[in-house]
């Protein structure tokens, strides 16, 4: 059984998300370290994991196989959400991609079923988490937790959302940092708003006009929550 260290904070993360009982889909799959992990702790009753790339695919084949969790675990070769509507997913994940390529997986015609608060998602970008956290409010995905964790001295952000077809809309700190982020401060929020810092200072010679008035607005917000976070 893999101890939970063994595959990282930030795997652990996203496995504490998770329902218990739930019905898992991991997207982006891999070595399906997650889907494993959650097998044999007893957190799952079924998991499908899914990749979209063959050398992923057949490596979760012979990890799931060794573990011995073939009989909850099934591997599939797939797109995004493509072939898992009908399955009863209670919770999916998708992990360690791009902001704007989880949205896009998210924006497919297979991800419709996603759509009901029946189901649990839990996403950590690796990029564009802004643009994610923006898209999630613009379609009716309810960010209902964040949780930033920090693993081999690298941060990632979790997000929590579940659909309720009620659209919202986020300030741009908010979409910086996450509202639950902000609620919760402290230390990983004060080094979150440091690197968002970074990124903003780099772009901003290449702004002119509204954009700029805009991204100055905005590190200015971030220069005052990351010295409140500080104190
Ligand atoms: C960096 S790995 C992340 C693995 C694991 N989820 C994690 O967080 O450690 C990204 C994985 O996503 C898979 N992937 C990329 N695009 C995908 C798509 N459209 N559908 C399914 N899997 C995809 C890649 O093949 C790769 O195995």
């Amino acid at each position: 059984m893999p101890a939970q260290g063994e595959f990282g904070k930030r795997l652990s993360a996203a496995a504490d998300l998770v329902r218990p009982g739930a019905v898992f889909a991991d997207i982006g799959t891999d070595h399906a370290s997650l889907p494993i992990y959650l097998a044999s702790v007893g957190k799952i009753k079924r998991a499908y994991a899914c990749d979209v790339a063959e050398k992923p695919v057949e490596l979760a084949r012979k990890n799931v196989e060794a573990s011995g969790y073939s009989d909850i675990i099934e591997v599939r070769l797939t797109d995004g959400f493509c072939g898992l509507r009908g399955l009863s997913i209670t919770d999916a994940a998708v992990c360690g991609m791009g902001g704007e390529l989880i949205a896009s997986l998210l924006s497919a015609e297979d991800a419709v079923f996603l759509r009901t608060d029946a189901v649990r998602l839990i996403l950590q970008p690796m990029s564009r988490a802004a643009y994610l956290r923006r898209y999630l409010a613009r379609e009716g995905f309810e960010i209902e937790n964040e949780v930033i964790v920090r693993d081999m001295g690298r941060q990632y952000e979790l997000i929590c959302a579940t659909y309720t077809g009620n659209t919202y809309s986020l300030t741009p700190l908010e979409e910086q940092l996450g509202r639950a982020n902000i609620a919760r401060g402290g230390e990983e929020l004060a080094v979150l708003c440091r690197r968002r810092l970074l990124h903003l200072k780099n772009l901003l010679g290449g702004t002119n006009g509204k954009e700029r008035e805009e991204t100055l607005a905005l590190i200015a917000e971030l220069e005052r929550t990351s010295v409140k976070e500080q104190r």
